[in-house]
């Protein structure tokens, strides 16, 4: 089905299924331990061995000698497959990085061999036994100090979105360079990582010449195109399964060393292989959010109204690689009509920068709503006041193009009167609480809206049950759910009726887990599909199929009626179809906005920062399901308190690693750090989409969250902090005196 005309009324405006908030259908399956993680599926293969990886020791440079004789003796040894075993393996378009094979090192815990043993514990031990010599390189590890040999970077499309290496609208320097009120400041984000709890994990098993991947993996398409590439076999040779996903927040968009070193090991072993990536690997030897360091100006009149805004963003990464698209949301947020927009990369030869949970707005939000804030106050109005004045309908850098829909100032009007904004004193520091000071902080919300193409497979049977066949993922989202509520909704079957099947690589192509674009259109997919079953079976019924009325298990047309089952017969009757988007994101800006409102309290003796209250009022389209997706909001939201408070991967710039790589050292917000959260969703339908009139929202909910966070410190204490995370040593001399 192409979708190239915005939706009309169809079947799921009823609402009969779909827009309710129905338990997650995997719900009984997670909570009693019968949803399987790859590691778990000691089913599948019989025999199954251990791998465990071994990382480079060295952040750049030669493998020159690698002993194994102790490691091959060791108790329970079967295989050791090392990287001077082969040369490079290829790797397919979405690897920056070699995931193994030939000497050269490019960063730190690269993987470097993989052992196979009997058990676990044997095949690590053993591993601690190869010996390995390295010639070592000086590499490029500073961001900082890389900066000025940086060159302009654009961004290819993908989770991101894609964005020009400079975009100019109108004379930039000459609007700021006249602006009465203006701002000049430069803020930093660090590396982050994931952090997923269930880490990479592979059970592979060969059968000649065919290889299965028992996995965890956002994008199977991707996932099956890039085994194959690396592994030099055809792709109809490769199959990936993945139907539970324990988190991937885009750590797991892309094939990694634990597939590729599975499928290795299980070679050399002649039998299965299972094989998860240890957690002190999964810092350097997958990806990160790169760190940035972004320079915004913004130049106003005295009435608010923005004339000028520039916002430059310099990231690293390995060479090839891409930059962070940390501009991505000031080319479209705010009105102005002379703008500048800039990505710089550096080279570096830290570990490979990738997608994180909304890549691009999630750390550009930190900078540009911190500057929003600063600017408001530079120019003494109310920083909601401010957003509102600066709203605009339309893309700022060419005009023609409408936003399908905008929201914000509802959003942010919304949030005011349910937060208490009214209760905010305009100058900080003026709230104290016994030993905390207290402040609230706004900011605006923005992720872009992408779809994607989505194929699925809809069965019916003789008795009416509806299965739902895609390779769509669910990564603790709620998919499962969607997906069955949209079937139910287009088939006129009750929820009970739909059986859905999910993330295998011989299901149908989906759009799979990623950039916030699964949910609206994976279901499109689905209902791509189930419009073509519903042909099928008035057809078979004898029905006229536009006079045609799927519901409570029946087809009706006119005085007829049939039980739906009856169309399928013995035999049973299946479709198959996928949507297909036209120009409609070229014509239209399709975005999600939201209103992030935080109030902390900030220890007046300590500098120590808890979070007290938070709200998002969001606008993301129809909300399919508004308790999975309240769900996807508040988990966006806690990761937004880790990227303002605790989250950093810290950069050993001697040797070039991420030095916590742990969970011990690389603090994420537990359930003491997370106070209450509320989430409130907008009435909004959006026909320019898809045929669901629904939008993404999982990577929402984290944008403009540390932003929120930040403005609250500063409203709490009058310190203004430019530099995450915001932990306590960068404000504490900063304090004011209150004792
Ligand atoms: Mo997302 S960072 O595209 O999983």
């Amino acid at each position: 089905m192409k979708f190239d005309t915005p939706a009309t009324s169809n079947p799921i405006d009823q609402l009969k299924v779909v827009g309710h908030p129905v338990d997650r259908i995997d719900g009984p399956r997670k909570t009693t331990g019968t949803a399987p993680y790859a590691y778990e599926r000691h089913d599948v293969a019989r025999n199954q061995a251990y791998g465990h990886v071994l990382g480079a020791g060295i952040g750049k440079g030669r493998v020159t000698a690698m002993d194994t004789a102790a490691a091959r003796a060791a108790p329970g040894v079967v295989a050791i497959v090392t990287t001077l075993d082969m040369p490079r393996l290829e790797k397919g378009p979405r690897n920056t990085a070699s995931l193994f094979g030939g000497p050269d090192v490019q960063h730190y815990h690269q993987a470097i061999a993989v052992v196979v043993a009997e058990t676990f514990e044997q095949a690590r031990d053993a591993a601690a036994m190869i010996r390995v010599e390295y010639a070592r390189q000086p590499g490029r590890f500073d961001l900082a100090a890389e900066g000025p040999k940086a060159q302009l970077a654009s961004a290819e499309s993908g989770e991101g979105g894609a964005a020009p290496q400079e975009d100019r609208t109108g004379d930039f320097e000459g609007a700021f360079a006249r602006a009465p009120v203006k701002l000049d400041e430069t803020y930093t984000t660090p590396d982050e990582s994931h952090a997923m709890m269930e880490p990479h994990a592979t059970i592979a098993a060969w059968d000649g010449e065919t290889l299965t991947l028992w996995t965890s993996n956002q994008m199977i398409a991707w996932g099956r195109t890039d085994v194959a590439k690396t592994l030099g076999i055809p792709e109809e040779n490769v199959r990936l399964d993945s139907p539970f996903i324990g988190g991937g927040f885009g750590g797991k968009l892309f094939l990694r060393a634990d597939a590729v070193l599975a499928a290795l090991g299980a070679k050399a072993a002649r039998r299965p292989v299972k094989l998860a990536l240890a957690r002190p690997l999964m810092a350097n030897n997958t990806t990160h959010r790169p760190a940035t360091i972004q320079r915004i100006r913004i130049g106003a009149q005295p009435d608010g109204r923005i004339t000028a805004i520039a916002h430059e963003s310099l990231s690293g990464d390995l060479e090839g690689g891409g930059p962070e698209t940390a501009v991505a949301q000031t080319k479209l947020l705010y009105a102005g009509a002379n703008r500048l927009t800039a990505m710089r990369l550096a080279v570096l030869d830290l570990p490979e920068g990738n997608a994180m949970r909304a890549p691009g707005e999630a750390p550009g939000l930190m900078a540009l709503e911190v500057a929003m804030d600063e600017m408001a106050e530079r120019l003494g109005i109310d920083p909601i006041a401010f957003r509102v004045v600066n709203d605009t309908q339309v893309d700022p850098e060419a005009p023609d193009r409408p936003f399908s829909q905008r929201q914000l100032i509802e959003c942010l009007r919304t949030g005011a009167e349910r937060f208490g904004w009214s209760r905010r004193s305009a100058t900080p520091g003026q709230r104290r609480e016994g030993r905390w000071l207290v402040g609230m902080g706004v900011a605006a919300g923005f992720r872009n809206n992408l779809v994607m193409a989505s194929g699925a497979r809809v069965r019916l049977d003789g008795s009416g049950g509806v299965t739902v066949e895609t390779d769509m993922t669910d990564i603790g989202t709620g998919s499962y759910t969607i997906i069955a509520q949209t079937a139910a909704e287009m088939m006129g079957v009750p929820l009970d009726r739909v059986t859905v099947r999910l993330g295998d690589s011989s299901f149908p192509v989906s759009a799979g887990s990623g950039g916030q674009w699964g949910g609206n259109s994976s279901t499109a997919g689905v209902y791509a599909a189930c419009v073509k079953l519903r042909e099928a079976v008035a057809q078979r019924l004898g029905f006229n199929s536009a006079e045609a009325v799927f519901a409570d298990g029946e087809v009706r047309a006119g005085n007829h009626s049939a039980p739906l089952g009856q169309a399928a017969g013995a035999d049973g009757m299946v479709a198959e179809d996928t949507i297909e988007y036209g120009d409609l994101a070229k014509r239209y800006q399709q975005s999600t906005f939201a209103g992030h409102f935080v109030e902390v309290g900030v220890d007046a003796a300590t500098g120590e920062t808890r979070v007290r209250r938070m709200l998002a009022v969001c606008a993301a389209g129809r909300i399919l399901n508004p308790k999975s997706a309240r769900s996807q909001v508040i988990g966006a939201m806690t990761m937004g308190v880790g990227a303002a408070l605790m989250e950093e991967l810290a950069v050993d710039k001697r040797h070039g690693f991420f030095v916590n790589h742990d969970l011990a050292g690389y603090e994420v917000p537990v359930h003491a750090d997370i106070p209450h959260q509320e989430v409130i969703f907008l009435d909004e339908v959006d026909p320019i989409s898809s045929p669901m009139k629904a939008k993404g929202v999982g990577e929402l909910g984290i944008c403009g969250v540390g932003a929120a966070v930040a403005n609250a410190m500063y409203n709490a204490t009058g310190v203004r902090l430019r530099d995450y995370p915001m932990t306590l040593d960068k404000m504490i001399d900063r304090l004011p005196q209150v004792v």
